[in-house]
């Protein structure tokens, strides 16, 4: 099979690593890639968001199937694009379409989603510019701490969680005044749940699903979850505390559900749901959906998964999820991410990097990270993810903590405590 996988961070080095080991992988393009996917590709100089281009290549390199890593592609409707093109109709394309893509595009639309199906999730209520007023006054009456929620993407910073009314009153003002644009046009203001979160990845054809291994990701920069989100530091699969009374909650009372609800409404969906969860004294709810894998978590699910991925993304384009067994390597698997110092403030790129020759026992996918002429430079904030196996996480994080302090680029900076709350 012939596959093209689009997008260019960690996730997708983690997927066309787990994807060349197939037997059925003969040919691996990835647009645009990084300098990691490259090990086990041909990197296209493409956008994903360029529908015209990625059609243009899928023809040239006679590619049978194209598997989206990006939420933002699938969300503009390269999967309608593909339904509806002739030249591309025979093309299994893995990710929803538009409609099914605002699950994760659309926090109104989710919500209303989980409504509808009954799904365990923060209360809330949505506001436009024209109900700015009523949405002042519905602060006014709940308790703090509040969740602003954007409706539409907003490159990870469309969520505010806010301790004072007044704060949160300017901040709904602002985001329905346009501070992220057309993405705050409405807003979803939620109750505010404590507790830990978790990470469900599920596989659909929109009528069978298979569930693979489960993660905690880490998104603040400092230790003991302090200081500013980032687009992660970290993550452990398989977080000790989701026990198997834990998953048969999530399982019967959202995933299930959740499928069951892409069939009614007939959103099309042939690809990943992320469940983000929040467990509240030992009850599972919904904090988002993605459509999508996520990333870091990613680094350290793939490594766990011992099914063949090529096999998996298939059945699920094809609609024949149902034959295929998820089987998962019992071991710990922990990821460190390296970023640039600065980040996820201003940092600067450009920076070799230095020792990966001297890792042993873990693996290292890339991100933020580009070749020229034989030596790796930083190209982003989050740079590299060091992956290690272990009998339990700590383990697996010691392995990945002494092979990090073996890598080099000037400002490196990774966190020492992934996992420290598990
Ligand atoms: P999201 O972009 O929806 O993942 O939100 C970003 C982060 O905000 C989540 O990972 C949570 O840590 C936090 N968050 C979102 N919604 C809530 C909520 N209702 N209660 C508590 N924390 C939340
Ligand atoms: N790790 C969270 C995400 O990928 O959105």
């Amino acid at each position: 099979m012939r596959i093209l996988l689009l997008g260019s961070g960690g996730r997708e080095h983690a997927f066309a690593w787990k994807l060349s080991q197939s037997p059925a992988c003969e040919a691996l393009y990835i647009a645009p890639g990084n300098a990691g996917t490259q090990q086990h590709g041909t990197n296209l100089a493409i956008n994903p968001n360029d529908f015209p281009a990625v059609k243009a290549a899928v023809l040239e390199y006679g590619v049978d199937m194209v598997i989206c890593g990006p939420e933002e592609p699938l969300v503009l409707g390269i999967q309608d694009y593909f339904a509806a093109d002739a030249m591309l109709k025979q093309v299994l394309f893995m990710g929803p379409s538009q409609a099914g893509a605002q699950l994760e595009g659309s926090k109104a639309f989710a919500k209303a989603f989980m409504d509808d199906q009954d799904i365990p999730t923060a209360a809330y209520r949505e506001f436009t510019v024209d109900q700015l007023e009523d949405g002042l006054e519905y602060l006014e009456d709940q308790p703090a701490p509040y969740v602003l929620k954007a409706d539409g993407l907003a490159a990870g910073k469309g969520v505010l969680i806010l301790d004072s009314v007044i704060e949160a009153q300017e901040e709904l003002r602002a985001m329905l005044e346009g501070k992220f644009g057309e993405a705050s046009e409405t807003v979803v203001v939620e109750e505010f749940l404590t507790g830990i979160e978790f990470s469900v990845f599920v596989f659909t054809d929109g009528k069978d699903y298979k569930v693979l291994p489960v993660a905690k990701d880490y998104k603040r920069i400092g230790a003991g979850d302090t200081g500013l989100n980032t687009g992660g530091m970290g993550s452990v699969s398989h977080p000790p505390f989701v026990d198997e009374a834990m998953m048969k909650k999530v399982e019967e009372r959202i995933i299930k559900p959740t499928i069951e609800g892409l069939q009614v409404q007939q959103l099309g969906y042939r690809g990943v749901i992320f469940i983000g969860l929040i467990s509240v004294e030992d009850e599972p709810f919904v904090i988002e959906y993605n459509c999508r894998m996520g990333d870091p978590e990613t680094q350290s699910v793939f490594p766990r998964l011992k099914t063949d991925l090529v096999e998996l993304c298939r059945a699920t384009a094809a609609g024949e999820l149902a034959k295929v067994e998820i089987e998962i390597d019992e071991r710990a698997v922990a990821s460190v991410i390296l970023v640039a110092g600065g980040y996820p403030g201003s940092y600067e790129k450009g920076k070799v990097i230095t020792g990966l020759e001297n890792v042993s026992g873990s693996l290292v996918f890339h991100a933020g990270v580009r070749e020229v002429e034989g030596q790796l430079l930083t190209n982003g904030g989050r740079v590299l993810a060091v992956t290690s196996y272990g009998d339990n996480f700590q383990d697996a994080l010691d392995t990945s903590l002494a092979n990090a302090a073996k890598i080099h680029f000037d400002g490196v900076y990774y966190r020492k405590d992934i996992g420290f709350d598990l």
